[in-house]
C-alpha cells in the first residue's frame, strides 16, 4: 500500500479524499485504482440515480429491523442490501444509522433502531455483517448525536462523557470492534467541536482507541472546514459541491499547515476500503444471491408487533369470514419507506388492501377510504390517466406510471445537469365524474401548470433564502381547481425550468385528485361498511410530511382525522383491528376501543402480504417493541429539542427511553420488548455463571411459536446516578407445542461497568439477572456478581 501510495503526487492524493460528484471518489488508472461509489441507504440501495429505471428492494424501516430482535434474519437483510450493491456497481452503502430513539418527535427516528444502545449495537453488526459479506463497505453513521433534525447543520450537542461512553458510542464501538469499514461523520458538533473536525471523537477514540482501520466520510456537505476537518479525523469530504478539501487542501499542506503524513494516512485507509470492496485489485467473489423480496416479506412480518388482542380476535379464521371491510387511505397507499435519503423506489409495493384481498380470495374484501391524512396530493395516476410522460429538455423522455419525479446525482438518459433547462411532465385525463378536480405542483423551480387552455399556475415554489438540500426534504405546494365535465380527456402538462446546472436534484410532482366526499362523508361510509362486515381492517398512519430526514415532528398524534374514523368504526364492529403504519411512536388514545393493534412501521415493499399472513396466522407476528410506546405525549422522557443558542443540552445523561420511564415512574402505553405471539410460553429455568445466563423455556400453547428472550439486569444496591434496569443481551428461540429449548445468552463485561475519569470501571456488588418476555414482564431472577 506505501508502495502505491508513494507513487501518488500530493495533488492526486488530496482528489481522492473529496467527492467527484455526489457518490463517487475519482479513479487512478495508472496504479488500477476505480472509481469508488457510494450510495444511501439504510432500507435499499438507491444507486446513483433514484430513478424508477432502476428500483431497489425495499425493506423495512429499520425500527422495523430493530423489532425482530433477530441478528441472522438481519445478517441476511444485510445480504440482500450486499448483493443489491453489486448489481448496481456500488461498493459503500451508506448505512445503518445507529443514533439513537432518544425522543419519538426526532424526524429520522424510524430511520434508527432503538432508544438501547445494546439492542442497536447488536443489529447494526449484524447488517454491517450482512452487507459486508458482499464485499461492498458500509459507513455507521452518524457519529455522534445526530438524534434528532432541527438545526442539524449547525447544532452544537452537548452530552455529557459519561452518556456518550455508556449510551451514544456502544452501537458505533460494536460495528468498528465487529470489523465495520467505514464511519460516517454527522453534521452537528458535539461539546463545542463540529463533528467532522472532532479530533477527540474521530481520531483518538474511534482510530486510535478503538483500533478503527477504515474510513470516515462527511455526511454530505457537513465538512466546511479544511485544515480542521483535516486534522480531525476525517478521511473524505463529500459530495463534490462545496467541498472545502481539493486545492485548498493541497495548499493547507504545501503551507505547512496539514502534515503531509496525515494526507497519506487518509490515503491509506481510502486504499485499503477499495481494495476491500474490490475498487482496486480483484473483485470479490460474487456469493450465492437471497432472494430480496422473500427477504423482505419476512423482516416484515417478524418485525409486526402485536401490542393488544382481546379475546385472541387474531389471527382471523377465513373460513369464518364472509365479508371483511379494509379501511383508510393507508390500506390502499401504504406508507413502506421513511422520508429523505433512506427513500428508494421499490419495484412493487403490495398494499394491505391487496395482501389482504389475494389471501382471503373466497371472501368479499371491501375497501373505504375513511380519512386521507396526507396533507400533499397524491401524484397523478391510474386508470383516467394515458399517456403519463416525462421530457427533459427534448433532449430524453420517457414514460411514468405516475407523476413524481426524484432524483439527486445522475439524471435519466444518462443526462448531465448543464443539458437540461426544462422538465416537461404531462399526461392525458379523462375525469370519471363531473365536477370540481383539483390540481397541485410541488417540487422546487419555476413552474406553469396548465390544464387544457387553462393556465392554472405560473410562479416559482422556491422561497428566497431556503437552501435546496431542504426543499428537497420538504417541498412546498400549490393547488388549484378547475371544473370538469366527465368522459372528455383534456391534456395536463407541468413545465419546471430550471437553472442551468441545478438539474442534478429534481422533487417534482403533478398532483391530482378528483372530486369525491369530505372526511367527514367519507368516515359515515367507513363506519357502515364496518357495520355489516364480520372485520373491520382500519390502516392509520403517518405521512411523508411527519416522519422524514430534514425536519423534526411537532406532534405524536396521527395527522389528519384518524383518530375519529379509528373510534367510529370501532362503535360500529367490536371486531375492529388497527394496523399502525408509522416509523415510530404515535399516540392510540382508541387503543382500549378496539380488539386488537398491530404495529407494522414502515413495512417495506412486500407490506401488505406480510400482514396478511400475521392477520390470517400464516406467520406469527414476532416483533417486540425496541422502543417505549408513550400513552400520552406529556410522559416522554424528552421533547424538548429545538436548540437554544445554537445548542441542545442531553441534561438528563444517560437516562433515555426506558431507563428514563424507570427514573420517572410513569406507565408507559407499551413497555420496551413487549409484543404478543400466537402461542404461550413457561419460563423454566435461569442459570447464571461465568458471565453467561442460560435460560430454558417450554412452548406451552398449541401452535409452533418463536419468543425472544430478553435478559435484563438490575444492580441490587440503591444508585440513582445509574438505570434502575437495563438490557444485558436477547436471544430468539422457537418451537413446536410442548417443546423445550435451553438458550444462552451473554452477559458481556460492559454490562456491569460505568464510564468514570478513569475510564470503564465494574462497579462491584449483588445483580439480579432477569428473564424477561418484555421489560414489564420479568419471568425469572437469579443474583449474580461481576
Ligand atoms: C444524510 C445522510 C445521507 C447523505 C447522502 C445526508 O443528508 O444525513 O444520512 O447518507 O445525505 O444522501
Amino acid at each position: 500500500m506505501d508502495e502505491l501510495i508513494s507513487e501518488l503526487t500530493l495533488e492526486e492524493k488530496v482528489s481522492l479524499l473529496g467527492g467527484q460528484d455526489f457518490w463517487s471518489l475519482p479513479e487512478i488508472p495508472r496504479i488500477g485504482l476505480r472509481s469508488l461509489v457510494m450510495s444511501d441507504g439504510p432500507v435499499g440501495v438507491r444507486g446513483t440515480g433514484w430513478a424508477p429505471e432502476d428500483p431497489s428492494v425495499a425493506l423495512p424501516s429499520p425500527t422495523a429491523l430493530a423489532a425482530t430482535w433477530d441478528r441472522e434474519l438481519i445478517e441476511r437483510a444485510g445480504q440482500v442490501l450486499g448483493q443489491e450493491s453489486r448489481r448496481k456497481g456500488v461498493h459503500v452503502l451508506l448505512a445503518p444509522t445507529v443514533n439513537l430513539h432518544r425522543t419519538p418527535l426526532g424526524g429520522r427516528h424510524f430511520e434508527c433502531f432503538s432508544e438501547d444502545p445494546l439492542l442497536t449495537g447488536e443489529i447494526a453488526a449484524a447488517f454491517v455483517a450482512g452487507v459486508q459479506a458482499h464485499g461492498v463497505g458500509t459507513t455507521v453513521k452518524h457519529l455522534v448525536g445526530n438524534d434528532f433534525e432541527t438545526e442539524r447543520m449547525t447544532v452544537d450537542v452537548r452530552i455529557p462523557e459519561r452518556a456518550l461512553r455508556e449510551v451514544y458510542l456502544p452501537p458505533f464501538e460494536r460495528v468498528v470492534r465487529a470489523g465495520g469499514w467505514g464511519v460516517m461523520s454527522a453534521y452537528n458538533g458535539v461539546n463545542g467541536s463540529p463533528m467532522s473536525s472532532h479530533r477527540e471523537l474521530q481520531q483518538r477514540v474511534l482510530k486510535d482507541e478503538w483500533g478503527f482501520d477504515g474510513i470516515v466520510v462527511s455526511d454530505w456537505r457537513a465538512a466546511r472546514d479544511t485544515v480542521g476537518a483535516a486534522l480531525g479525523g476525517l478521511d473524505i469530504a463529500m459530495p463534490a459541491m462545496q467541498n472545502p478539501w481539493g486545492a485548498a487542501l493541497v495548499q493547507a499542506v504545501r503551507d505547512g499547515l496539514v502534515p503531509e503524513a496525515e494526507i497519506d494516512d487518509k490515503v491509506r485507509r481510502v486504499l485499503l476500503l477499495a481494495t476491500r470492496v474490490g475498487a482496486l485489485g480483484a473483485t470479490p467473489e460474487p456469493r450465492p444471491e437471497l432472494d430480496g423480496p422473500a427477504v423482505a416479506h419476512e423482516v416484515a412480518a417478524r418485525s409486526y408487533v402485536l401490542v393488544r388482542n382481546e379475546n385472541f380476535t387474531l389471527p382471523l379464521e377465513p373460513a369464518a369470514l364472509t365479508r371483511v371491510a379494509v379501511i383508510g387511505a393507508l390500506a390502499m397507499d401504504a406508507r413502506v419507506l421513511g422520508g429523505g435519503s433512506a427513500t428508494v423506489t421499490p419495484q412493487h409495493v403490495i398494499s394491505p388492501l391487496e395482501g389482504i384481498g389475494r389471501a382471503l380470495s373466497g371472501v368479499d374484501v371491501a375497501y373505504a377510504p375513511g380519512a386521507d391524512p396526507r396533507p400533499f396530493l397524491s401524484p397523478a395516476r391510474g386508470p383516467e390517466w394515458t399517456g403519463l410522460g416525462v421530457d427533459l429538455s427534448g433532449r430524453h423522455s420517457f414514460e411514468v406510471a405516475e407523476a413524481a419525479l426524484r432524483w439527486i446525482g445522475d439524471l435519466p438518459g444518462g443526462l448531465r445537469p448543464e443539458e437540461i433547462d426544462r422538465i416537461t411532465i404531462s399526461g392525458t385525463l379523462t375525469p370519471g365524474v363531473d365536477g370540481e378536480h383539483t390540481f397541485a405542483v410541488s417540487g422546487f423551480g419555476t413552474f406553469v401548470l396548465a390544464v387544457g387552455e387553462t393556465e392554472l399556475y405560473r410562479g416559482s415554489l422556491h422561497p428566497t433564502g431556503t437552501e435546496r438540500g431542504e426543499l428537497l426534504l420538504s417541498p412546498r405546494e400549490f393547488r388549484a381547481t378547475v371544473t370538469l365535465p366527465a368522459g372528455v380527456p383534456v391534456e395536463v402538462t407541468l413545465t419546471q425550468t430550471i437553472a442551468a446546472g441545478l438539474a442534478h436534484t429534481v422533487n417534482t410532482t403533478l398532483g391530482h385528485r378528483p372530486p369525491g366526499p369530505g372526511d367527514a362523508e367519507m368516515i359515515t361510509e367507513a363506519a357502515a361498511l364496518a357495520a355489516e362486515s364480520d372485520v373491520a381492517i382500519v390502516v392509520v398512519g403517518t405521512t411523508e410530511q411527519t416522519e422524514s430526514e430534514g425536519f423534526d415532528r411537532t406532534t405524536l398524534a396521527l395527522p389528519g382525522t384518524q383518530d375519529e374514523l379509528v373510534r367510529r368504526v370501532a362503535a360500529a364492529n367490536p371486531r375492529t383491528v388497527v394496523v399502525v403504519n408509522a416509523g415510530a411512536p404515535v399516540l392510540l388514545p382508541w387503543a382500549d376501543e378496539v380488539a386488537a393493534v398491530v404495529l407494522t412501521w414502515f413495512p417495506g415493499q412486500e407490506a401488505g402480504a406480510a400482514l396478511a399472513d400475521v392477520l390470517l396466522g400464516v406467520l406469527e407476528p414476532g416483533g417486540r417493541l425496541p422502543t417505549t410506546w408513550p400513552r400520552r405525549a406529556e410522559d416522554c422522557p424528552v421533547l424538548e429539542i429545538t436548540p437554544r443558542d445554537g445548542a441542545v443540552s442531553y441534561d438528563e445523561g444517560v437516562f433515555i427511553g426506558y431507563r428514563a420511564w424507570l427514573r420517572s415512574g410513569a406507565v408507559p402505553h407499551f413497555a420496551f420488548g413487549h409484543g404478543l405471539g400466537y402461542t404461550t410460553w413457561s419460563y423454566d429455568e435461569l442459570r447464571v455463571a461465568d458471565g453467561m445466563a442460560e435460560i430454558t423455556v417450554t412452548n406451552t400453547g398449541a401452535r409452533e411459536g418463536r419468543e425472544i428472550i430478553q435478559v435484563y439486569v438490575r444492580p441490587t444496591a440503591p444508585d440513582d446516578t445509574r438505570p434502575a434496569t437495563w438490557l444485558a443481551g436477547f436471544a430468539t428461540v422457537t418451537a413446536h407445542p410442548g417443546e423445550r429449548v435451553t438458550v444462552r445468552v451473554e452477559l458481556p463485561a460492559r454490562t456491569f461497568q460505568t464510564w468514570t475519569d478513569d475510564g470503564w470501571q465494574t462497579v462491584p456488588g449483588d445483580y439480579e439477572i432477569v428473564a424477561a418476555h418484555a421489560l414489564d414482564d420479568p419471568r425469572l431472577t437469579s443474583l449474580t456478581r461481576p
